[in-house]
């Protein structure tokens, strides 16, 4: 191999996982070492080039290693020693040892990873990160940044007096990295995963020592954190801001030399956790860097739980499985025991006492775990849930909405909104996301047609009464909004609009500063910073000035709002299923909220979670959700940051691929968002002259963006639908998905994935795609015409997306009006009576003509299909003949809702005639009954 195709694993495409990338620079090291070794009886010229190849590869992973603690200088510069000296066989045993050692972290917990072999075990022992008292005990490590303006050469005897303050007592143990100017600050932080705390000197300078494009490049993705704050001067403090907004939750230290207490006083030091004057006190700064990890590390529901464990503790409560003895006793259930440990009913209980708490009413360690989880999420409360999502939906919604109030909702967003009207009675106006027919699929809601339906309430004088707007971000498909946007539009409109974030799969993104702006919290925060602004106020005044007293409708749709800072409420919720994206246990669920009006809900919010939580909340789900927010406010950004590199490379693989490109395809941006929504032009990550300059452009502006890890595959083109190809993978080949519409799988990757997994499925697409071409090889014509037929049938005969016909008449709140919100509810309870309902079957010519002639069919209930998984008919809506073809051309097995046998669950006319004389009204049917009943008069 040559070092220009050694070092073209630095690509920039290879920009969230540093770790991996860094794994690849050393293994080619480690290759062109041992190349060299090989060597031993070849030529001098050939060794001479081979011991080139090896001091190339060295200089080029050099630059990057600088931001790292391990291996840290004196091993890079024994190989460097190594290479130069014609050390062939001993640049290959530390290259292998030090690559090794990354690979598996080993060197967080093993000193003599650190030492070089034949090097002086006592001198280098001064310098192991590992406090080693030979207790078993397993100290996490991590990695403080040190940005100083001091001479590199002082940078070791720095570290060196850090290293004299650990004591066995300490909890963790830190390694320093030293950088000396704002940029290489920045890239440090972007770079290593592994930095948890950062001391800032005064004084520091801007520009980074590196001159690498891809280093660069890295900085020019994150243009925006650094520009805003790099101009203010004052570097030192400008990088702590900028480091806050790229990863909130580092602790900052800042030293400085001058005035402490002044600089402590000031707003703008507000984020930094604390400040010295200069390092007078070092065992207080060393102290206090423990301290701020502790904060993250310490899960206060976990940590009672588990010594709540080791408590002999009497139960006469019902639960017998706790303690476990029923079950290691038993006769006959005694492996279920074993198989979940002992931990597991130790850690039991139905008590709300011996600092267990009550999840309905948390006033201890549930409260402290909670308000954790507040910090790390940039809410003001959290709420756990251990019912799921579906359960945190309809508390939200239940709190917020009285009966009558109108709730904007995305029609395809997930059942549990729809429920949450039916339950509080609240008549959702539902909006239409703009359609993927060809996959089967839906996009988001245009921000136009939120606005549009917010001005026709206006018109109607309903405005009012529209109380919440619901979206689901990221879709399940991958459509991430404009949250920032959204929400500062409608609240131009509607000041006081709530807005409801489902961001049930893309709770992590919170964790990536390029999808945190995109997130409800995310958002909130930079509107909030936003609306304080003098510069936001003036913009604001002009855009009144422009668009006049009363601009019509048109002008508001087309212009950009700006919302009123003296008026608006930010007031927003968001829902995540913890257990989707983070490490909770099934049905791990938070509610984030930041309301400035919340005390004027919290009673019935409150009143929302006696409603739906149960009072016997499974304690470990409580405990993972609570070691879950410690994971991300340690790890989150480096994981999440792999997760998306994984999908980036699962997106290449596939689509690149000669063979696996013929049959399958994984959906871009481009392909999932049409172009009037990405504005800035941007196409997709993987197209040819991407930059990120341009993908962090899209991300701030573009109405929609799509979520990388979500992985739309599409298997029509290979001749199977979703369905067939989902329990191939499954079957064959132990391959779990995600979802699947007719022609296409949606696969996630997320913390949990690793570059094996993405191995495997390239492994098998390849291995189902040389199937596909045998096939069709041994099969001849007539197995190629039937193969096209098919992907024909799957790819182009593709159903039309039904939209929301409307409620019946007698369901809207009065039938002049000119909006489509209807009382679900009213709907739903009134097929509660049998003899209100009646069935039809979908192939019967009975429905053809009733679409023809009438009455009305007004559907009884939901009908959602799996695929694709949105409500196609919801009770009291006109069923109408889209949406019966839809139905009849649908070729799934699974609809909640409908039995084929049984047919279509309708509201029955006479009951429809009866719902709507009580409102003053007639159906046609009634119509015709009493034409006739004149005429027989
Ligand atoms: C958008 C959305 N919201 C809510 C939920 C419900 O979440 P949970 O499974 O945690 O109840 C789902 C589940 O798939 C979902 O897709």
């Amino acid at each position: 191999m040559s070092v220009a195709s050694r070092t073209s694993t630095a690509r920039v495409d290879q920009f969230f996982t540093v770790a991996e990338a860094r794994f690849d620079r050393w293994r080619s090291l480690l290759q062109a070492a041992r190349d060299w070794e090989e060597a031993a009886n070849q030529s001098r010229a050939e060794k001479e080039e081979l011991q080139g190849e090896a001091a190339a590869s060295l200089a080029e992973l050099r630059q990057w290693e600088d931001f790292f603690a391990y291996p840290g200088q004196q091993l890079i510069a024994r190989l460097s020693e190594r290479i130069s000296s014609g050390d062939a066989p001993g640049t290959a045993r530390l290259a292998q040892s030090i690559s090794a050692a990354l690979l598996t972290h080993s060197y967080r917990n093993d000193p003599s990873e650190w030492e070089a072999e034949g090097s002086s075990a006592v001198a280098l022992g001064e310098r192991v990160p590992v406090y080693s008292d030979g207790a078993a005990t397993y100290r996490p490590y991590f990695e403080v940044l040190v940005v100083s303006p001091a001479r590199r050469t002082a940078w070791s005897q720095l570290g060196e007096e850090l290293r004299k303050l650990r004591r066995p007592e300490d909890k963790f143990v830190y390694e320093p990295v030293f950088v000396g100017s704002f940029e290489d600050g920045f890239l440090a932080t972007i770079l290593n995963g592994s930095i948890e705390a950062v001391i800032i000197y005064e004084g520091i300078s801007f520009a980074s020592s590196h001159h690498s494009p891809v280093l660069r490049e890295f900085l020019t993705s994150h243009s925006e954190t650094l520009g805003t704050s790099a101009t203010a001067g004052q570097y030192g403090l400008a990088l702590a801001r900028s480091l806050k907004l790229l990863r909130p939750e580092l602790d900052i230290y800042y030293l400085c030399d001058r005035e402490a207490e002044k600089l402590a006083g000031d707003p703008s030091t507000a984020t930094i956790r604390r400040i010295f004057y200069q390092v007078e006190e070092p065992l207080e700064l060393h102290l206090g860097i423990l301290d701020g990890i502790a904060e993250r590390y310490s899960t206060p529901y976990f940590d009672n739980l588990q010594k709540y464990a080791q408590r002999p503790i009497g139960t006469f409560h019902a639960l017998p499985i706790a303690r476990g003895k029923s079950i290691f006793k038993s006769n006959w259930i005694r492996d279920m025991g074993r198989f979940y440990g002992i931990n597991l009913f130790l850690a039991e209980s139905s008590a709300t006492t011996g600092g267990l708490d009550s999840l309905l009413e948390p006033t201890g360690n549930i409260k402290l775990a909670q308000e954790k989880a507040a910090r790390a999420f940039g809410a003001d409360h959290v709420f756990f849930v251990t019912n799921g999502t579906s359960t945190s939906n309809k508390i939200v919604e239940q709190a917020l909405l009285a009966p009558g109030d109108i709730m904007l909702v995305d029609r395809n967003c997930h059942k549990s909104h729809h429920y949450g009207a039916v339950l509080s009675g609240a008549l959702p106006l539902y909006l239409e996301a703009y359609p993927l027919t060809q996959y089967s699929m839906y996009g988001a809601v245009p921000l136009r047609t939120i606005k549009k339906a917010l001005l026709d309430l206006k018109a109607e004088g309903k405005l009012d009464r529209a109380r919440l707007l619901v979206l689901t971000n990221c879709t399940f498909d991958g459509h991430i909004y404009n949250v920032e946007r959204v929400m500062e539009e409608c609240l131009a409109i509607k000041p006081d609009l709530i807005f409801l974030w489902d961001e049930a799969w893309f709770g992590f993104a919170r964790w990536s500063p390029f999808y945190r702006r995109r997130t409800a919290m995310g958002a909130a925060a930079i509107l909030e910073r936003k609306f304080k602004e003098p510069a936001y106020r003036r913009a604001y005044d002009e855009q009144v000035r422009k668009l006049g007293s009363n601009p019509s409708d048109a002008a508001l749709l087309q212009t950009r709002l700006l919302a009123d800072p003296d008026k608006a409420r930010l007031r927003v919720y968001q829902t995540n299923s913890t257990h989707k994206s983070m490490s909770s246990l099934r049905q791990g669920s938070m509610i984030l909220v930041k309301d400035p009006d919340y005390h004027t809900v919290e009673e019935q919010f409150h009143e929302a979670v006696f409603t739906h939580a149960s009072t016997s909340p499974n304690l470990q789900i409580i405990a993972s959700l609570d070691v879950a927010r410690r994971q991300m406010e340690l790890e989150g950004y480096e994981m999440v940051n792999r997760a998306i590199q994984l999908a980036l490379d699962l997106r290449r693989e596939v689509n690149r691929h000669a063979l696996v490109s013929k049959y399958f395809r994984i959906l871009g941006a481009d392909e999932m968002i049409p172009s009037e929504f990405r504005e800035s032009g941007f196409v997709d990550c993987l197209a040819p002259g991407m930059d990120w300059g341009k993908a962090a452009k899209s991300l701030r502006e573009d109405e929609f963006a799509l979520d990388v890890t979500r992985l739309t595959l599409v298997c029509g083109s290979a001749g199977f639908d979703g369905t067939q190809f989902k329990n191939l993978l499954a079957a064959d080949y132990d391959i779990q998905l995600n979802k699947t519409s007719r022609n296409s799988v949606l696969l996630q990757t997320n913390i949990n994935n690793t570059r094996s997994d993405i191995a495997q499925l390239i492994k098998v697409l390849v291995e189902i795609s040389q199937n596909i071409e045998k096939n069709l090889a041994d099969g001849g014509k007539e197995a190629q015409a039937a193969f096209a037929a098919r992907v024909k049938s799957l790819m182009t005969d593709v159903p039309d997306l039904p939209n929301f016909s409307s409620f019946f008449k007698s369901f809207r709140p009065d039938a002049s009006s000119s909006t489509p919100e209807g009382d679900v509810r009213a709907a739903f309870f009134g097929a509660y009576r049998e003899q209100q309902c009646e069935h039809l079957k979908l192939s019967s010519p009975e429905i053809d003509k009733r679409l023809k002639e009438g009455p009305d069919l007004v559907s009884a209930n939901f009908v959602i299909p799996y695929p694709p998984g949105f409500p196609i008919m919801v009770p009291g809506q006109v069923i109408n003949a889209e949406t019966i073809q839809f139905m009849r051309k649908l070729d799934v097995k699974e609809i909640h809702g409908y039995t084929a046998a049984l047919g279509l669950k309708l509201l029955s006319p006479l009951f429809l005639e009866s719902a709507l004389s009580a409102t003053g009204g007639t159906t046609e049917a009634g119509k015709n009954a009493k034409r006739k009943s004149a005429q027989a008069a």
